[in-house]
């Protein structure tokens, strides 16, 4: 079948829309077993006993490991942090967790023995209340970031006006479309191949050989496509080393894909957050003081924390601001990044609370943000190496129709709604990495580009592709960009919207280089210099050139200050009578750089703003702390936006390069996409009905 390929189609949009991609659980392996966890049922306690002996007659069944006979070369003392070791101890941590691994010859059979196992547990005290534990003193809460204070600390407590208030947000969960998994197989002493859900294969590689002690190169890790991420496929989970563990222990192919409960307790999940801002301002509109305090969740046996405090420090011009940060350890299971990760918690509240103190000043809330916009950077005394905010709140006031609010809530009504107008800020550090790119430019007019980073969605072989095509002047469809193998170059880990900065300015060079050879080669054939490459290849007898380029973190970075921005404006309606918020209009407007590849880009701010929707309405993992357990852990009760719930979104894109930040001039969007966007909606409902809610997700028993 022929298609017609548009420069600005994703390169993998064919593969994916006919199902020629493959995603981890779908490759098929000579002799392929299938595991299933056994999770634990009590929240905190020991496992006393395991009897696997019915699991273990169950038909097909080749084996079942636990904390008491796994496989004893493996060590575990895996990267980062303290991260639970899988089968290591009887000790239980959390509700759900892995505590016994089936392995059979097919699904079902693996499914039904998982249910024979029998686990006799000693139970002990548990704490997964969060919010009483922030009161609670007997609660040791550990610092998140170190305090942080500029001027006078509590400046605003003596402030002409002063907004003090507190934001609440529930745990959320990633749940991307695709369940998280692994395909290991380790059926030889010396090599192991693992088909994995990764944001970072090499990552992944560099984990399992710390794991199990063996050299990187022994390892392959592929994952070429991934059915979504937002964060939880940041690190290779327990549940991964199981399976690995299990392949080297039946020396076959073991499938692990875990259910979607397990997914809300298994691979992570975005924090719940408690957090106080006070805020201080003249009575003409100067914000004079920012207090911020914030209180994360995270787990006993790890501690993970993120930057909720972080936007406070710098996005308005006040000389006075401190901030706090603490954790609070619950008997939960350990939380990792969620798109737009602590930022996102943080801009909530900031975003909230900016425009409480517009309401108090009775001032414009977009007028009071451009009023308290900082030329410079005001933590660290240096310029922003780009920022278009003026004209970004400009070009999207005009486009959701600005005008046509009313400072005063309540004042448009169309039927049973309430009609209502909201803004807010999102920042993102446009942080820059070391990645390794090769280049393989051959005599039959083709580029072939290899690194090991991933692409979770956004489109990161497109970009790469759109650079290389631009800069050599090859048309797409002679570039190929091959990723996702651990056994091509060395790139981190796809996350921190780093990737095109990191990846695509090696990419750059990569394409500068092969520019300069052919050049020379040109010269010496006594060819023009601005020879086709093709031909200048085949002039000097050449199938191919080669070139390899590392990309440098960016140097710049004591000089200037590289964010991305985004302006998220919004329209609500709020029914009268049943409380229903529905977003009506939205309008994104991202100031990342200059935009590499319009189509994959704008598809970025509306999944952000589709999770955006999520996290303002709907999203909320409940647990019950009576038993610690998740009571809403399924598509039915934990409620992700659909089409329904989903407007028109406008993405309006500033596009203008900021080469300070990398040579392709463009800066990371995948987190500032979705940061603040909730605070946006949480304006607009106050807008629409002079009701201010300060708990996430806005449901219509609060509205009401
Ligand atoms: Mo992201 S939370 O950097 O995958």
């Amino acid at each position: 079948m022929d298609f017609f390929v548009d420069e600005n189609d994703r390169v993998d949009g064919i593969e994916k829309v006919t199902g020629k991609a493959k995603y981890f659980a779908e490759f098929k392996l000579p002799g392929l077993t299938y595991g299933v966890l056994v999770p634990s049922t009590i929240t905190k306690g020991k496992i006393t006993a395991i009897d696997i002996k019915a699991a273990k007659n169950a038909p097909g069944v080749l084996d079942v490991l636990s904390h008491l006979n796994k496989p004893s070369a493996a060590g575990y003392e895996a990267g980062g942090g303290s991260p639970m070791k899988i089968f290591y101890t009887d000790e239980v941590f959390f509700n759900g967790q892995p505590v016994a691994l089936v392995v059979a010859d097919t699904f079902e059979r693996a499914t039904y023995a998982a249910t024979l196992v029998k686990v006799s547990y000693e139970k002990a005290a548990f704490n997964t209340d969060f919010k009483k534990s922030i009161a609670d003193a007997s609660v040791a809460k550990k610092q998140g970031q170190p305090p942080y204070v500029r001027g006078v600390a509590d400046a605003y407590k003596t402030a002409e006006v002063k907004v003090e208030q507190t934001y609440e947000m529930p745990v959320e969960t990633h749940n991307p479309m695709e369940l998280h998994g692994i395909i290991a197989d380790w059926r030889t002493n010396d090599q192991v191949t693992v088909y994995a859900k990764t944001q970072g294969v090499k990552a992944a590689q560099a984990t399992i050989a710390n794991v199990f002690k063996i050299p990187q190169e022994n390892i392959q890790v592929k994952s070429e496509f991934v059915g979504g991420g937002f964060g939880m496929a940041l690190r290779t989970w327990p549940l991964e080393i199981a399976t690995i563990m299990a392949s080297k222990q039946v020396k076959r192919p073991v499938k692990l894909v875990i259910t979607r409960d397990q997914m809300f307790t298994m691979v992570g999940n975005r924090p719940a957050a408690y957090q106080k801002i006070g805020l201080g301002a003249t009575k003409d509109g100067k914000i004079t003081g920012i207090t911020h305090t914030a209180f994360g969740q995270t787990s006993t046996y790890e501690n993970f924390t993120e930057g909720v405090v972080t936007m406070s420090k710098f996005m308005y011009a006040s000389e006075n601001v401190n901030t706090n940060y603490y954790v609070v350890p619950l008997d939960m299971s350990v939380p990792i990044w969620m798109r737009g990760p602590g930022e996102a918690t943080g801009a909530f509240a900031l975003e909230s609370a900016i425009d409480e103190m517009a309401h108090a000043l009775d001032m414009d809330p977009l007028e009071f943000r451009i009023k308290n916009d900082p030329e410079t950077d005001p933590m660290k005394n240096i310029p922003f190496s780009s920022k278009n905010i003026k004209e970004a709140y400009k070009l999207g006031a005009e486009k959701i129709g600005w005008n046509n609010r009313k400072n005063k809530p309540g004042s448009i009504t169309e039927g049973p709604w309430k009609i209502g107008y909201g803004v807010s800020i999102g920042v993102f550090n446009a942080s820059r990495g070391r990645a390794t790119v090769k280049g393989i430019l051959n005599a039959n007019g083709s580029l072939i580009l290899q690194s090991a980073t991933s692409d979770i969605g956004p489109g990161t072989g497109t970009g790469m592709v759109l650079i290389a095509s631009r800069l050599m002047n090859i048309p797409v469809e002679k570039i190929t960009f091959e990723l996702g193998d651990s056994s091509l170059p060395p790139a981190p880990s796809q996350g921190g919207s780093t990737t095109l900065s990191t990846v695509g300015t090696a990419v750059n060079d990569v394409c500068v280089s092969l520019k300069a050879t052919i050049a020379e080669l040109a010269a010496n054939a006594n060819m023009s210099t601005t020879s086709n490459f093709v031909e200048v290849l085949k002039k000097n007898n050449l199938p191919m050139i080669e070139v390899t380029k590392q990309s440098q973190a960016n140097q710049q970075g004591k000089e200037y200050s590289m964010y991305s921005f985004s302006i998220h404006f919004v329209q609500v309606k709020v029914h009268n009578l049943t409380g229903v918020v529905k977003v009506s209009k939205i309008v994104s407007v991202g100031d990342s750089g200059k935009i590499i590849s319009p189509k994959t880009a704008r598809s970025q701010m509306v999944g952000g703003a589709v999770g955006g929707i999520g996290m303002a309405l709907t999203e909320e993992a409940l647990l019950d702390n009576r038993y610690g357990k998740y009571v809403n852990n399924n598509f039915a009760d934990y409620h992700v936006p659909v089409h329904a719930d989903v407007p028109e979104i406008d993405v309006i894109f500033i596009d203008k390069p900021d080469y300070i930040v990398n040579p392709m001039g463009a800066k990371g969007m995948g987190e500032i996409a979705l940061i603040g966007f909730a605070g946006a909606v949480a304006n607009a409902v106050f807008n629409a009905t002079g009701k201010r809610i300060r708990s996430l997700p806005i449901t219509p028993d609060k509205v009401l």
